[in-house]
């Protein structure tokens, strides 16, 4: 489908979501909202369990929802299902979406067909994708002998055939090697950034979240923890806990060490460098300036203090280990 500017609804709007398995405790999804615009990608993120899957099976009209309602370019996937389908293309966790005994542009051709796209449309449609993925050198070769990667890569091009809006992904790199994540990696922003894909993909690795995603929703026990801008998400982490290297330019004396170990227990002293760097886990700027003043009255010389920034993986264990209920 054209995407065009003058599009007022946005691609994607998922709206107090629940879904209740029956005989189970607790909803596997509840109360989940966000939308997405036009050239987003979402990375949805939560520890196994947590409710992706059920969530993006829900958004591709896969599982009818307990509750709430999901709409794709203004289209209710439940109400206006044909419609609906026709902006959703899906690579769903561990799902057969190929035929092993067909070749890879035999696959492309079935599927665009299943999918109704125009014959001369779908040949076309199926070179390029295949350029894409960088599998048109393997195109006449039975799916059955691909790597677990080349099949993944058909895969996604098999749920871009109809030219969908919204690419929903679980889990897309998977088992993959490094090699063939990359080309997952780049091919999905490519996506994003230069066709305008609105884009959903659940993943473990927080390292590609952190490169690929715009927005980061963070679903645990199926709810929300945190649904932000990846930068905001790190930038407002980074604002209430810091990693503080301080470095010192002289050894420790055994005196020195023992009280800085009594009043900071939390501070960890390694010596791996010429000499001691202390590293503290910092909620506020104040922790900091007690710490260098207690160096500078114990007078220990201070040669760097530096802040490392938290990473993707940071804010998220923080997110989803402990005081939640
Ligand atoms: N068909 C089903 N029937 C009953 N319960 C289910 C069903 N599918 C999933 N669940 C339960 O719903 C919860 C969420 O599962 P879901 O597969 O959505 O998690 P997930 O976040 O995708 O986890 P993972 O990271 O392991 O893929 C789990 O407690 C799971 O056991
Ligand atoms: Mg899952």
């Amino acid at each position: 489908m054209e995407h065009s500017s003058v599009d007022t609804a946005p691609y994607l709007a998922v709206r107090n979501l629940r879904k209740q398995y029956p005989k189970q405790a607790q909803p596997a999804v509840d109360e989940v909202s966000f939308t997405l615009a036009s050239g987003r990608l979402l990375a949805l993120l939560g520890p196994n369990g947590a409710g992706k899957t059920t969530t993006i099976k829900m958004i591709a009209g896969l599982v009818l929802p307990s509750f709430g309602e999901v709409r794709v370019l203004g289209q209710d996937v439940i109400q206006q299902r044909q419609a609906a389908m026709r902006h959703i293309g899906a690579v769903l966790e561990g799902a057969r979406n190929l035929y092993w005994r067909l070749s890879a542009w035999e696959n492309l051709l079935y599927f665009g067909a299943v999918r109704l796209v125009p014959p001369r449309v779908l040949r076309q449609r199926a070179e390029e994708l295949l350029h894409l993925v960088g599998l048109h050198d393997d195109k006449d070769r039975e799916v059955r002998h691909f790597s677990r990667g080349m099949q993944q890569k058909l895969a996604i091009a098999a749920a871009l055939l109809h030219d969908p809006d919204l690419l929903l992904l679980d889990e897309p790199t998977l088992e993959l090697d490094v090699e063939a994540a990359r080309v997952v990696e780049k091919t999905v922003i490519n996506l994003a950034r230069e066709r305008g894909k609105a884009i959903v993909l659940t993943t473990h690795q927080m390292d590609l979240a952190e490169r690929v995603a715009d927005e980061i929703f963070v679903i645990h026990r199926g709810r929300q923890v945190a649904y932000a801008e990846t930068n905001q998400l790190l930038q407002e982490y980074n604002l209430h806990r810091q990693t503080v290297q301080v470095s010192l330019c002289a050894p420790l004396a055994s005196q020195q060490l023992a009280d800085l170990q009594q009043t900071y227990p939390a501070l960890s002293i390694s010596g791996n460098g010429r000499f001691p760097s202390l590293t503290c886990t910092i909620d506020e700027q104040a922790t900091l300036v007690q710490l260098l003043a207690h160096l500078d009255r114990a007078g220990i010389g201070i040669e760097t203090v530096s802040y490392q920034r938290a990473r993707l993986e940071d804010v998220f264990v923080s997110l989803t280990t402990g005081a939640q209920p």
